[in-house]
């Protein structure tokens, strides 16, 4: 196995980028190819149906690639597309709730977990959480405003502040961990300190590095080019605003982007 060929990334649109930053701070030297499903977000509104095609269309343009690795970096589309794309892929496919699960569970006491409708509907979250710890507490939380709020780029403001207070006020005080399941939300950590002082916030983004990391050591391998790794940014559609909102979520200036139909 060549393990020079690069990791592929899915996410239904922009909010994955806040993954490839993880996975860029974490492994700089791997090759990742970025698909955004920009011409179909939101799929946290979409039924278990739809999400699940969606995500097979995906994996199957990113495995023209040939990746060593496949990452649904989308919690809502690993809720609902996982088994499918793991079913169908060639390579191994990870999704970013059984990482996030992983960490969930270690925590005393209740675990609050926010994410979109459909990631919440699901019960994702709660099915790997208590398949590692039977009988965890475990509050959800549907925050559909938070996506229109980051990819706004009101990240750090008194509104978003004031929403994430009315959210997150569902939760009992007891509450002092919380999953942060869906992409948008870890850039909107300034509001979500200020909403909830004191939470420790599961980010899926860096578990699910460490999770990539910890499967390019035992199995995978490492990507051996002594050159920085590169990062190929693929979008169903580039809407005027993507460059400008992309890089936030990325953290580095989004370059070239390339249009892929599906
Ligand atoms: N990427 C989605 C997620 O992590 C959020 C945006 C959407 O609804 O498609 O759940």
């Amino acid at each position: 196995m060549n393990s020079n060929r690069p990791i592929g990334v899915f996410d239904s649109g922009i909010g994955g980028l806040t993954v490839v930053h993880a996975l860029r701070r974490l492994l700089p030297g791997e090759s990742l190819v970025y698909l955004g499903d920009t011409a179909r977000v939101p799929y946290g509104t979409k039924s278990h149906a739809t999400i699940e095609r969606y995500t097979l269309q995906a994996g199957a343009i990113l495995q023209r690639y040939d990746p060593k690795l496949l990452v649904i970096a989308c919690n809502t589309a690993s809720a609902h597309g996982l088994p499918a794309l793991q079913a169908a892929a060639t390579c191994p496919v990870l999704g970013v709730i059984e990482p996030g699960a992983e960490l969930a569970a270690k925590v005393q006491g209740p675990v609050g977990v926010m994410g979109t409708l459909a990631t919440v509907q699901s019960g994702a979250y709660e099915t790997a959480i208590r398949r590692r710890m039977p009988g965890a507490e475990i509050h959800s939380l549907a925050c559909p405003l938070l996506v229109s709020l980051a990819e706004e780029g009101w990240l750090d403001d008194p509104i978003t502040t004031e929403i994430c207070q009315r959210y997150l006020k569902q939760l009992p005080d007891a509450v002092k961990t919380i999953v942060l399941g869906c992409t948008h939300y870890p850039v909107l950590r300034p509001s979500l300190d200020r909403a909830r002082p004191g939470t420790t916030w599961i980010d899926s983004g860096d578990v699910t590095a460490r999770a990539v990391d910890a499967l390019l050591e035992n199995s995978l391998g490492y990507r051996t080019e002594s050159s920085a790794g590169p990062l190929r940014v693929l979008f169903t559609d580039a809407g005027t605003r993507l460059k400008e909102v992309g890089s936030r979520f990325l953290g580095e200036s989004l370059e070239a982007v390339e249009l892929v139909e599906l």
